[in-house]
C-alpha cells in the first residue's frame, strides 16, 4: 500500500490559504486573520501539510525571546480523519530540519499534561520534559466569532539537535529566509 504520507508536501502557508484552513480548523477569519498579521510581523511562520491540494495539519513556530538559541514549536494541528498516518510527525521534522537550517540548538514546545496522544508523539521523537508543569492561558477562536478562555496545565518539552554532527551547538549559521512556496 502506498503511505498516504508519500504524496504529502510540506510547505510555507501563504495568504491564499487562510480561507482553506479556517474552514479544515473550524476557526473564524477572524482568528486566521491574526495568525497572518502575526506571520507578516515576524512572530510565526507556518507551515501547511498538503495532499492533492487539500491542507491537512499546519504547525507555526518561532524564535521567542524567552527561549533563547531555541525554536519555539506551536499550533501543531492535523485534520481528524487523517491522524494517526504520520502527518504530525512530518510537520515536527520540518521543523526541526528549519531549526537546523538557523543553526539554533533545538526545539521546545508546551503541551497540556493530558494531551497523551500529542506527548507520545513528541517524546517518539525524541522529546523530553522539562522543569514543573506551568499553566498556559490562551484563547481559542470558535468558527462564528464565538471565543473561550482556555486555561491549561502543560509540560514544557526540548529536544536538542546537537547529536549527530549536523549541527554546530551555539554557532548561530546564516540561514536564508524561507520563500513563500518554499516546500521543505
Ligand atoms: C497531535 C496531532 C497533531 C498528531 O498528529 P498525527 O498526524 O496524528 O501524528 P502522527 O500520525 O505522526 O503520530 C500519531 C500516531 O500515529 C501513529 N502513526 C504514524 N504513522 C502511521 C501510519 N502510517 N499508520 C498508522 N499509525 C501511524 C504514530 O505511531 C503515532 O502513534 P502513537 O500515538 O502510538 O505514538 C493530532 O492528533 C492533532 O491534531 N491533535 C489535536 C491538536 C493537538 O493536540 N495538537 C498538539 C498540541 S501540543
Amino acid at each position: 500500500m502506498t503511505s498516504a504520507v508519500s504524496s504529502l508536501t510540506i510547505r510555507l502557508l501563504e495568504e491564499g490559504d487562510l480561507e482553506l484552513l479556517a474552514h479544515v480548523f473550524r476557526f473564524s477569519r477572524h482568528h486566521i486573520e491574526g495568525r497572518w498579521r502575526e506571520r507578516l510581523a515576524g512572530e510565526r511562520t507556518m507551515l501547511v501539510a498538503e495532499r492533492d491540494g487539500e491542507a491537512l495539519g499546519s504547525v507555526s513556530f518561532g524564535e521567542r525571546e524567552e527561549f533563547p538559541r531555541l525554536l519555539y514549536l506551536f499550533a501543531l494541528a492535523v485534520v481528524e480523519p487523517f491522524q494517526r498516518q504520520g502527518i504530525g510527525s512530518r510537520l515536527v521534522v520540518s521543523v526541526e530540519a528549519e531549526a537546523r537550517r538557523r543553526g539554533v540548538e533545538g526545539i521546545c514546545l508546551a503541551v497540556a499534561v493530558d494531551n497523551e496522544g500529542a506527548i507520545r508523539l513528541y517524546e517518539r521523537l525524541g522529546y523530553r520534559r522539562t522543569g514543573e508543569p506551568f499553566i498556559s492561558r490562551w484563547t481559542w477562536y470558535g468558527p462564528d466569532g464565538e471565543t473561550r478562555e482556555i486555561v491549561e496545565r502543560c509540560y514544557r518539552m526540548v529536544r536538542r539537535l546537537g547529536s549527530g554532527g549536523r549541527l554546530i551547538v551555539g554557532k548561530r549559521v546564516g540561514h536564508p529566509r524561507l520563500k513563500a512556496g518554499h516546500q521543505i
